[in-house]
């Protein structure tokens, strides 16, 4: 089977549906929409396998939480992002990773953990070394990214397959 479910998640705001239409289209969305929940295919190359990714952009803003559960169950990996521009919304990467944790309940889930916004250095309330901490004490994979500026948009969602198959 060469089709990935991976699950983008994180607080309102931080970028999930940037990060994803960067990579899923080649562009920058600027206006702030917030999602409910949208769906998203890509077809890539890692090495000499194809693979299908079947990407769910969930809800950040709380009022939209009551699908959590469910998008969990239907994902084999999970992206977890946050802004390093928001200290609150790397805060809430804990929660979303207990949460995981809890609807999933068992080991060795793929998890990846990304810092958006990597391009606004100077609002940065997020060092690199702290996100790398706390990816090491997780057990997560990490990068910081900007869908901005497309920098390791794509390198996300190759990592993102290694995890998942990885496990
Ligand atoms: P919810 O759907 O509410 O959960 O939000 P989201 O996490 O999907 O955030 P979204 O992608 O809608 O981005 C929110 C705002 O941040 C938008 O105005 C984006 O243009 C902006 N933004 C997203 N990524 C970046 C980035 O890498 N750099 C900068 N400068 N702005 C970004």
């Amino acid at each position: 089977n060469n089709v990935v479910r991976l699950c983008v998640m994180g607080d309102g705001g931080v970028g999930k549906t940037a990060v994803t239409t960067q990579f899923v289209s080649n562009h920058f969305v600027h206006y702030y929409d917030p999602t409910i929940e949208d769906s998203y295919r890509k077809q890539i190359s890692v090495g000499d396998k194809s693979y299908i990714l079947d990407i769910l952009d969930t809800a950040g803003q709380d009022e939209l939480t009551a699908m959590r559960d469910q998008w969990i169950r239907s994902c084999e990996g999970f992206v977890l992002v946050y802004s390093i521009t928001s200290r609150s919304s790397f805060d809430q990467v804990l929660h979303f990773r207990e949460q995981i944790y809890r609807v999933l309940d068992r080991d060795d889930i793929p998890i990846m953990m990304i810092g958006n916004k990597s391009d606004l250095i100077n609002e940065r309330q997020v060092s690199y070394q702290e996100g790398k901490e706390l990816s090491q004490n997780l057990g997560m994979s990490y990068m910081e990214v900007s869908a901005k500026s497309r920098s390791n948009i794509d390198e996300v969602f190759y990592e993102a397959i290694c995890c998942v198959k990885r496990k």
